[in-house]
């Protein structure tokens, strides 16, 4: 066993191009990653941390990821593994020049500044903390006037234009499937619209079924169908 490890450290820091074999890696070869640890994202999402340049997220996505303000996503309840997806798709892969999930008008996201200051380990810790806490100040559909448009497009799609069901994979009541399809209900109705309109665009790339489910909805269609979203629970 102590061999095997030892081969695998080896191919490791060969893979990284490291000469000398720094602790932390021999650590992480010898133990795996560490379990994401919750109380140090908790510190880090209410600090940050100043000295690493990362900005405290509690200023814009509030107390315990129950944000204030609607262009600032609600991140309580959303699942750890679409959290850290996020973050680490704020920031360019490697070799590649931009992210793949870029803000309005293709322009960067005020988020890729906030994730490029974040190590693998700050992700998941923060990801491991969010996804315990509770949305206490969900957000709530706003017209009356669309829930009717929403609901069917909610629970039926559209099908004369190929758009299915967002239940279907968002789940019927909008808590999405953690690992697999992020929550929906509560989140912001403008923030939803948003997105839509992001993945209709192309200039958020990450998600390619959503690219295509939103190049077939009207402006309409997705301001229905994200004030109904908001108010699932
Ligand atoms: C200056 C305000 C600001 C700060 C500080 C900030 N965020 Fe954000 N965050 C945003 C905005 C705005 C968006 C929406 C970005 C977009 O659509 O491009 C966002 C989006 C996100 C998302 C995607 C949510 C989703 O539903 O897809 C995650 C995850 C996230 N932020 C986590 C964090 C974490 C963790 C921190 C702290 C390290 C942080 N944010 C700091 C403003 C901020
Ligand atoms: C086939 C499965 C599937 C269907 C059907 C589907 N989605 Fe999604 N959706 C996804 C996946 C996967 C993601 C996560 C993409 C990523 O990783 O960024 C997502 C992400 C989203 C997001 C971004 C959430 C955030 O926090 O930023 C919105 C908004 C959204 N979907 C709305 C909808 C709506 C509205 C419908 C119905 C018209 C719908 N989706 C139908 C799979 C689906």
């Amino acid at each position: 066993m102590k061999y095997l490890l030892s081969k695998v450290v080896l191919a490791s820091c060969l893979l990284l191009g490291v000469s000398a074999m720094s602790p932390s890696i021999a650590a992480d070869a010898a133990t795996g990653p560490a379990k994401p640890d919750a109380a140090k994202g908790a510190t880090l999402y209410d600090q940050g941390d100043a000295a690493r340049g990362v900005v405290a997220c509690a200023s814009c996505h509030g107390a315990a990821g129950n944000s204030t303000i609607p262009a600032n996503p609600n991140l309580a309840a959303q699942s750890h593994e679409y959290i850290y997806k996020q973050l680490t798709e704020f920031r360019p892969k490697a070799g590649a020049k931009e992210p793949l999930r870029k803000g309005p008008d293709g322009a960067p996201s005020v988020m890729t500044a906030m994730a490029s200051a974040l190590t693998e380990v700050d992700m998941r810790n923060l990801a491991a903390y969010l996804t315990q806490q509770k949305l206490t100040e969900p957000a709530t559909a706003t017209n009356p006037k669309l829930l009717e448009r929403g609901q069917h497009i909610w629970r039926a799609g559209i099908p004369d234009r190929n758009v299915p069901a967002c239940a279907g994979c968002h789940s019927p009541n909008g808590a999405g499937i953690p690992g697999q399809y992020p929550r929906l209900g509560g989140q912001y109705p403008s923030y939803i619209e948003e997105q839509l309109k992001l993945f209709r665009a192309g200039h958020r790339a990450n998600g390619p079924m959503m690219n295509q489910i939103a190049d077939r909805m009207s402006d309409s269609d997705i301001k229905a169908v994200s004030d109904y979203a908001a108010g699932l629970r």
